[in-house]
């Protein structure tokens, strides 16, 4: 797992022929996706909740393409917690060459209690564990793997 300048790139990306525009480079729709459910497993792992929701994006800045065939690799990084929410800050970058594809100042996502109304999620800090991985999430990986997380 990379941590350049704080960011922790943890999921790769093969640029498949499914994820291109019509200009034959990547879409950034797909770039989007990825990076919106990236966030959320963030999210959780931060929040520790899996009831957790994107609010916020701010200026996304398409910074460079890439081609079908390159290995991307997406990096979040918390920059604030909040009361009730998480802001992040995401890059991709192109694996090999390091050089970065995009860049996304502010994502927030707002954890939400059991009424879905949001509610205090009590963290201050990173985790770089799994201390706060949901526990109904926890019974689920242990029933099907037992001695896993
Ligand atoms: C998430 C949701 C419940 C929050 O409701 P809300 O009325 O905005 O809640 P609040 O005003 O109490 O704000 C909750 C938190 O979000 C933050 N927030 C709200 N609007 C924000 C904005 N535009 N930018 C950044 N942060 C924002 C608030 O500062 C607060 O954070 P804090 O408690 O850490 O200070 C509601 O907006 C919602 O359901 N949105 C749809 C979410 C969704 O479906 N996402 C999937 C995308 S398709």
């Amino acid at each position: 797992m990379a941590r350049d300048n704080d960011i922790t790139f943890h999921t790769r990306k093969w640029v498949r022929p499914e994820d291109l525009n019509a200009n034959g480079t990547l879409f950034g729709g797909s770039l989007l996706r990825w990076i919106d459910e990236e966030a959320a497993i963030y999210a959780i792992v931060q929040l520790g909740n899996g009831n957790a929701v994107t609010k916020y994006m701010s200026e996304i800045n398409f910074v460079s393409s890439a081609q079908q065939g390159d290995l991307v690799e997406m990096g979040l990084t918390a920059t604030a917690f909040g009361r009730t929410s998480l802001t992040m800050r995401a890059e991709v970058r192109n694996m090999f060459t390091r050089q970065s594809i995009l860049t996304i100042e502010k994502i927030v996502f707002v954890n939400l209690g059991e009424d879905g109304l949001p509610a205090p999620h009590g963290y201050t800090e990173i985790t770089y564990d799994r201390d706060r991985v949901p526990r109904e999430h926890l019974h689920r990986i242990q029933d099907s793997a037992p001695g896993m997380a």
